[in-house]
């Protein structure tokens, strides 16, 4: 398979969360794009799902009634002065790379974190991950810091860029 594939991007709802997870502990397994080590859990990911405010949406992407990635805008920090700063995440299925899916649904992040009133979208990426840096900074976004050895995963020391996109 090859070539672009249109999607329809929607809120997230709850009943997507399955799809949402399998996509996702995907990379938690294979991937040094998340730290995380174990796999989420349905619980663990329902909570993260019902805490979330209207200012931090959780999108999916489907084709064909399929969920093939998700998306989302969280919270870059607590404190109430970085309120309008957000951390985007975007995940599209292994198997669907290259599509332009993580196009279409970063897109649809700048536009809805701009509907939202919020000013900085940030996103700690490590450097070994060339697709997520080459995506966000096709969108505009700049590295705004760098973090040596901040995460350890796979058995090594791993850098983080941090990327910065001002609305
Ligand atoms: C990063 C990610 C979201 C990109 O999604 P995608 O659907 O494959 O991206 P697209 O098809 O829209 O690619 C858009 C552009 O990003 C760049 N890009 C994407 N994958 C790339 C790769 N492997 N190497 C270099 N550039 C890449 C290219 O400029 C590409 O445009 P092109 O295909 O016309 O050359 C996807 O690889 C992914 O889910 N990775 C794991 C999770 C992750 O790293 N998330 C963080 C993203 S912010």
């Amino acid at each position: 398979m090859s070539g672009s594939l249109q999607v329809a991007i929607r809120a997230a709802n709850a009943a997507d969360l399955p799809a949402i997870l399998e996509i996702y502990n995907y990379y938690v397994v294979h991937s040094t794009c998340t730290y995380q080590i174990e796999p989420d859990t349905e619980e663990k990911r329902a909570r993260w799902f019902a805490k979330r405010g209207s200012a931090h949406p959780v999108t999916v992407a489907e084709a064909d009634g399929t969920i093939v990635a998700w998306a989302s805008l969280s919270p870059w920090n607590p404190r109430e002065g970085y309120a309008r700063t957000v951390e985007a995440s975007i995940y599209v299925r292994h198997d669907l790379l290259r599509r332009g899916i993580g196009s279409a649904l970063l897109s649809d992040l700048i536009e809805r974190a701009q509907a939202l009133g919020h000013h900085a979208i940030l996103g700690g990426v490590c450097t070994t991950q060339t697709a997520s840096i080459a995506l966000q900074e096709r969108f505009g976004f700049r590295q705004a810091g760098y973090l040596r050895e901040a995460g350890f995963k796979f058995g090594r020391w791993l850098d983080v860029a941090i990327m910065e996109l001002v609305l």
